[in-house]
């Protein structure tokens, strides 16, 4: 059985998706928002990474360090992702970035891939697939899919705001999937948007709603 999603219940976190879901919340506050909710997100999904010896040479003499004993992948899906992303490589510039372009379309509510920037041969040890909105599933479903198929040896889910039905599907789909959230709403609405949610979370962020 898949284990449940992690929401967080950090106040901060808690008290500036409020003003993420607002609709008089302009593009520039509201990039600002994902970018500070998406970093609180990755800290929290990153806490049980391990970590190795190292040694560091200070000012003055040579000690014991500890790093990050994976090589770690963000995956942000095109375009909503992005400010995740951006957000987690400030928080951890050495990770690499691997794009992938999924639209749902609107008839089927299926997701299409028109982007794929993953390595054929990924050199990460673990992969955190970014998508603010976890509405039907299925972008999530089908970058995770990829991202297996390419070998990726461990994969987590961040999203903001996820509906029970994408949490429903990602988990049977992909149940060694950790998922990791800010929220968890009501219900979709019959065109697959997320209720209470937050609006076009790509047009919210890049002002083209
Ligand atoms: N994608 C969004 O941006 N918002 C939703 O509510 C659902 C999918």
């Amino acid at each position: 059985m898949a284990p449940s999603p992690q929401v967080s219940t950090h106040p901060l976190l808690v008290h500036k998706l409020a003003k993420l879901r607002s609709c008089t919340t302009l593009p520039s506050e509201f990039r600002q928002l994902v970018y500070e909710i998406s970093q609180v997100l990755f800290y929290e999904a990153t806490r049980d990474v391990p970590l190795r010896p190292t040694r560091v040479v200070t000012p003055l003499v040579e000690c014991e360090g500890r790093e990050l004993a994976e090589k770690i992948g963000l995956v942000p899906v095109l375009r909503a992702g992005l400010g995740m992303a951006n957000a987690m490589l400030d928080a951890l510039p050495e990770a690499s970035v691997w794009h992938i372009g999924l639209y749902r379309d609107h008839a089927t509510l299926q997701p299409v891939t028109y982007y794929n920037k993953l390595p054929p041969k990924p050199d990460m040890s673990m992969a955190f697939v970014l998508d603010p909105m976890l509405a039907t599933g299925g972008s999530a479903v089908e970058a995770i899919r990829l991202l297996k198929l390419a070998g990726t040896p461990q994969i987590k889910f961040i999203g903001l705001i996820a509906a029970p039905e994408g949490v429903a599907a990602l988990q049977a789909a992909h149940p060694n999937v950790p998922i990791h959230l800010a929220a968890i709403d009501s219900h979709l609405n019959e065109i697959g948007y997320i209720i209470p949610g937050l609006g076009d979370a790509g047009d919210r962020q890049f002002g083209t709603a």
